[in-house]
């Protein structure tokens, strides 16, 4: 199996970012063992504190925030770093060519169940004539990203990257501490019978979305025609991984249940690395009114609408909003 960075050569990822990935897989590394160990390092339960977001943070956010964030910022490669679990951007180095947003752990409300869990993270490059304290810089679009990817802390340790030439699975060999590519160029099947929403949420969903569930749980006695399962691990890299690994439908729409917040999913570190990786294995990532890679971001901790998978099922899915 090859290893990661001739992996990399071979797509002709240019040196420096090759470097820069070294370093995030390098803090993922450690998050991994720190997942694994969590109990035993008394690193289960919440901290008092909650975010700029208004989620209490658990103690394993903090711990993968800040040894991600050390990690990236001691490189010299980064200009600046944005996450879900910090305040604004946090500057680095004037000089690194390169910014990063990540969601160190995605999933949190799983830690404490021993259930699936995940990093996600999104480069893009730092532009120039910016100051490296100037949130502004992070107001890229997705379809801007370099590279994009997500660490899934699941029975094995999984790397899912893209740098724009297809999306590769590789997995962490613990005999030699490097991620060894295991699958090159995953392509999401183009039409499923599975799908994953949180049920709960039905009663505030706009009709749209609302009717084309009920047409997927009528089945083959509805207008589908066919039958369709659910799933629901209540971690996106959860979820998205298994679109990527065997299709499905992937949401989290619009809401009414908080008229502050209709969304649930953040763009610049969920929505847009997602995003990245699904189209690079032929499938869509887009809201009920267009492409996510293409929005153009306003703020760091944005949240946007999320529907994302096979390409035929989030058309049809697309088509209900416009009935
Ligand atoms: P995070 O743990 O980083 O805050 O993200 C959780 C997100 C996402 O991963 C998941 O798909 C969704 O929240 C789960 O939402 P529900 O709590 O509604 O199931
Ligand atoms: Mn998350
Ligand atoms: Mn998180």
């Amino acid at each position: 199996m090859q290893r990661l960075a001739p992996a990399l050569r071979e797509d002709n990822v240019p040196l420096d970012l090759i470097s820069l990935i070294k370093t995030v897989l390098a803090a993922t590394k450690e998050i991994s063992f720190r997942v694994s160990q969590a109990h035993l390092g008394g690193l289960m339960g919440s901290t008092l504190d909650e975010n700029i977001q208004g989620e209490i943070q658990k103690k394993l956010d903090v711990v993968a925030n800040e040894l991600f964030k050390d990690i990236l910022l001691e490189s010299g490669f980064v200009k600046a770093i944005s996450s879900e679990e910090e305040d604004s951007s946090v500057p680095g180095d004037e000089n690194g060519k390169f910014i990063v947003s990540f969601d160190p752990l995605d999933g949190s409300s799983n830690i404490d169940i021993n259930s699936l869990i995940g990093t996600i993270f999104s480069i893009h490059e730092a532009p120039k004539g910016m100051a490296a304290d100037d949130p502004d810089m992070f107001k890229q679009a997705g379809n801007k990203q370099v590279c994009a990817g997500y660490v899934l802390y699941g029975p094995s340790t999984m790397l899912v990257m893209t740098t724009g030439k297809g999306t590769h699975f590789y997995v962490l060999d613990r005999t030699h501490g490097g991620y060894l590519l295991v699958e090159r160029n995953v392509r999401i099947p183009e039409d499923t019978q599975e799908f994953a929403i949180n049920m709960s949420n039905q009663r505030f969903w706009h009709p749209a979305m609302k009717n084309y569930i009920d047409d997927l749980i009528l089945g083959d006695t509805g207008p589908r025609g066919k039958n369709f399962n659910m799933r629901w691990i209540a971690a996106m890299v959860g979820d998205v991984h298994r679109v990527l690994c065997r299709g499905g439908i992937f949401t989290y729409p619009a809401d009414s249940k908080n008229p502050n917040k209709p969304y649930k999913l953040r763009l610049m570190y969920e929505a847009n690395p997602m995003s990245f990786l699904v189209e690079q294995a032929g499938g869509l990532s887009v809201t009920s009114e267009g492409r996510i890679m293409d929005i153009e971001p306003t703020s760091i901790h944005q949240r946007v609408e999320v529907i994302l998978g096979s390409k035929n099922e989030v058309e049809t899915c697309l088509s209900y909003y416009k009935k």
